[in-house]
């Protein structure tokens, strides 16, 4: 079976979509976010969508929590329709993502994400994608749970109700020098079925230097821990 599907960054005009693709996929899995941070990160650029045949079949967010120095980016509310998973679609997702943080956010910023213990599908996924588990810095966990709608109460002995993954900057850079490789991607699963994608963000429409240059830079103390 060949498919083909199209990554794109969203448009305010994908908000009902993506919100009515969030009621229906029922999955307790997702962690709810409050609905302004949708607003933000599709104004942003940031928040990515999947189309098969016209029809959304995924989306991805990633949502800045702060504008320090460097900024903190958490992805998030990633979510592939059953008929389109075990592609890869989360790796591309994440790609995409990147490459949207480096064009619109900042090159150095940090990227993180958060998974409940029981997700191990998305643990799965996003390992492979390229994130590393972050350990419990205490600082990073409190500043990151500030934001969180689903903080764990008195009882829990959890300081989150999450583990922490971040991906770091070698792998971001290797991400984006994939990105930049003309064509589409082509993805495969084990029982045989094809699926042809083309990366249609608006990172790759803006004068693709940033993004050479990002992954030319040499690598540098923030390897370590970004
Ligand atoms: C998690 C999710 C986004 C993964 O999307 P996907 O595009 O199918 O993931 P990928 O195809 O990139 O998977 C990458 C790897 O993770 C593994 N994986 C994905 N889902 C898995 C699952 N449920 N159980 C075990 N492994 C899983 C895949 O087998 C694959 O490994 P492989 O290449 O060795 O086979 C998708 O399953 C989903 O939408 N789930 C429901 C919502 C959700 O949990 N979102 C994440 C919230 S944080």
């Amino acid at each position: 079976m060949g498919l083909k599907a199209v990554i794109e960054t969203a448009r305010s005009s994908d908000a009902e979509a993506i919100h009515r693709l969030l009621r229906d996929a029922g999955e307790d899995k997702l962690l709810r976010r409050p609905e302004g941070d949708y607003r933000r990160s599709i104004e942003a650029g940031l928040f990515c969508v999947v189309r098969s045949e016209g029809a959304l079949v995924g989306i991805a967010g990633a949502f800045p929590l702060s504008e320090g120095e460097p900024a903190l980016v958490e992805m998030g509310s990633c979510y592939v329709a059953p008929p389109f998973r075990g592609f890869g679609l989360q790796k591309l997702l994440v790609r995409a993502r990147i490459a949207a943080v480096v064009a619109e956010v900042d090159p150095n910023a940090r990227i993180l994400t958060a998974i409940t213990p029981q997700n191990l599908g998305s643990r799965a996924s996003i390992l492979k994608a390229g994130f590393e588990p972050l350990g419990e810095h205490e600082r990073l966990l409190i500043e990151l749970c500030a934001y969180c709608v689903a903080r764990p109460g008195a009882a829990s002995d959890r300081l989150c109700c999450c583990d922490f993954f971040h991906i770091p900057r070698s792998r971001q850079r290797s991400e984006i020098a994939a990105l930049l490789r003309p064509g589409p991607v082509l993805l495969a699963r084990a029982n045989g079925d094809r699926l042809s994608v083309t990366m249609d963000i608006d990172a790759l429409k803006q004068p693709r230097a940033a993004l050479a240059a990002f992954v030319r830079a040499s690598a540098q103390p923030a390897d370590a821990g970004a």
